[in-house]
């Protein structure tokens, strides 16, 4: 069995001023006395902070990202930002096709694609997000809904290392719910298989599948411990670092690389 270092990723939406760096700091310094931990830790500030956060992260194992991006590298396209920009302040990898950026934005499966493709053009990892709506899961819909998204989104040739997947029920995000470990299982193994339909075995097998949706201290170990899940992508908790160390800490001595 191949194994698989997982990846914890805060989200932090737009939340965060200057002043929430300090969660960062606090962040860091726990971490520092972690040298055995089994995960790879990212954090997604809004971009008008990774500059900052570049230098506040410099000597710590935590990655920074951020949380979408323009397909084009430049031109005339106001107020976006291109995956390129994004590497130049520091980002390693960027969210791409967040739920909220669906419903918000309108966007499309081929536009997530063609940002994720940006993502790999500017050397970003990519991380994919896919789930269904409430209506979509009472539907039974599901597995159907998932498979179009990663069909439509997860660019031709993507490599596990560099394109991570996330699910995240859209009812689960920020609403406290979660699915039970054999709904999380079942999609996860889903995508898994998905995945192997998609791309080469060796990456289909090695890609990261996160999930997301209410991840918090207190579910983490079980959410985290479910075959098939890699991590997690974390919203509202990643904003505290005591919560999201806290989430971290569930891959505390495991899998060690
Ligand atoms: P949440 O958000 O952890 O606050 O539910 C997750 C996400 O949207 O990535």
């Amino acid at each position: 069995m191949t194994t698989i270092r997982p990846l914890v990723a805060g989200n932090w939406k737009i939340n965060g001023l200057t002043a929430q760096l300090a969660e960062l700091q606090a962040l860091k310094d726990r971490l520092a006395s972690e040298p055995a931990l089994g995960a790879d830790v990212l954090v997604c500030p809004p971009a008008t902070l990774l500059a900052q956060a570049r230098w506040a992260l410099r000597g710590s194992m935590i990655a920074l990202g951020a949380q979408d991006c323009h397909p084009l590298p430049s031109g005339a396209h106001t107020g976006d930002i291109s995956a390129e920009m994004l590497a130049d302040a520091g980002a390693s990898s960027v969210i791409v096709g967040h739920s909220e950026r669906r419903t918000d934005h309108g966007e499309t499966d081929a536009l997530v694609r063609a940002k994720a493709e940006a993502a790999h053009r500017a050397g970003l990892t990519a991380i994919i997000c896919v789930g269904e709506t409430e209506k979509e899961r009472r539907d039974g819909e599901t597995l159907e809904i998932v498979k179009r998204q990663l069909r439509g989104s997860v660019p031709e040739g993507a490599r596990a290392t560099d394109t991570v997947i996330a699910y995240e029920p859209v009812w689960a995000i920020g609403t406290g719910l979660t699915p039970t470990p054999e709904d999380v299982a079942e999609v996860h193994g889903f995508i898994r298989a998905e995945l192997g339909q998609l791309l080469a075995p060796r990456e289909a097998d090695r890609m990261r599948i996160l999930y997301g949706g209410s991840v918090k201290p207190a579910n983490a170990k079980e959410l985290l411990s479910v075959k098939d899940v890699n991590g997690a992508l974390v919203g509202g908790a990643s904003l505290k670092a005591d919560d999201f160390y806290a989430i971290v800490s569930a891959y505390r001595g495991e899998n060690a690389a």
